[in-house]
């Protein structure tokens, strides 16, 4: 039985934190699931870390939902959330609703993912109307990239951090079951947190938010083009990886690789008689 988004609230009521991580394919699913992960999201980061864009702005639909079947394939007990690419919400509700529905019928998500605040808060309360559960995402919105000047700290104004405040309170109110705050000040994502009745993840938003989620490749330490500040590696497997692929390299060069456990064998008699062919 999977994580519901009731089981989420009741979390925040009772003070337990609530981890989520992001995956991108079956395996790495397989694995948070099983070690526990109650919430994954397949983000749009899936353009810059799996995909090599320059950021999210060129991740599509069929990206998206080619990955989200994979992950919800991976999993038994997460709730598992689809990101909601750029421009796939915004041009109308109707365009975002269909948008969301293939999330849930065609990748098998239980909810979606959308960027922004009051201003898509009807478009919020449209997809919850319709049984679809849906996590805000408001701070530092990496699909307005253009638009906010770069990856940011956002809310450090009295003002914007004021419109953060409303955005958050737009979203509960629309019927947002969780908000992401991303890049926001501590002492902001905790005020805020306190004063929402849902449950807010945070990155790069401080210990105060109710839970905490982390781009899977920044905290196994697989994606090296660049580390952001919110990101804690508990491994490094990119030099693992790289390791392992030079002694292979170098174990096939020299013969050592493979060897007869590697190898399967034959019976002797067969051999033998295509030896006696011409
Ligand atoms: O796409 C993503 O991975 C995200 C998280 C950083 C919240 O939106």
């Amino acid at each position: 039985m999977r994580i519901t988004i009731g089981e989420l609230k009741e979390m925040k009521q009772k003070g337990e934190r609530i981890p989520m991580l992001t995956a991108y394919d079956y395996a790495t699913a397989k694995i948070i699931d099983e070690a526990g992960i109650p919430l994954i999201l397949v983000g749009d980061s899936l353009g810059m870390v799996v995909l090599g864009y320059e950021s999210t702005i060129p991740v599509t639909m069929e990206e998206m939902l080619h990955h989200t079947r994979a992950v919800v394939r991976g999993t038994k007990r997460a709730l598992v959330v689809g990101d909601m690419p750029f421009m796939t919400y915004h041009t109308s509700t109707s365009e975002a609703l269909r948008n969301a529905a293939r999330f849930i019928q065609e990748g098998g998500a239980q909810a979606v993912k959308l960027e922004g605040g009051e201003r898509v808060a009807e478009t919020v309360k449209r997809l919850v109307e319709c049984g679809i559960p849906v996590m805000g995402h408001i701070g530092l919105t990496p699909q307005s990239i253009h638009q906010l000047g770069g990856f940011r700290v956002q809310g450090k104004t009295p003002e914007a951090a004021v419109r953060m405040l409303q955005d958050a309170l737009a979203l509960e109110e629309a019927g947002a079951f969780s908000i992401v705050l991303e890049s926001v000040p501590s002492p902001l994502s905790k005020l805020i947190t306190e004063k929402v009745g849902v449950p807010t993840i945070g990155i790069g938003a401080g210990p105060g938010c109710d839970g905490q989620v982390q781009v899977i490749s920044d905290l196994l330490g697989l994606f090296t083009d660049f580390v952001p500040k919110h990101a804690k590696q508990y491994a490094k497997l990119a030099e693992i990886m790289s390791g392992a692929v030079t002694e292979y390299i170098a174990e096939v060069k020299e013969g050592s690789f493979p060897t007869s456990k590697q190898s399967h064998t034959m019976d002797e008699s067969i051999l033998a008689e295509l030896e006696q062919l011409k």
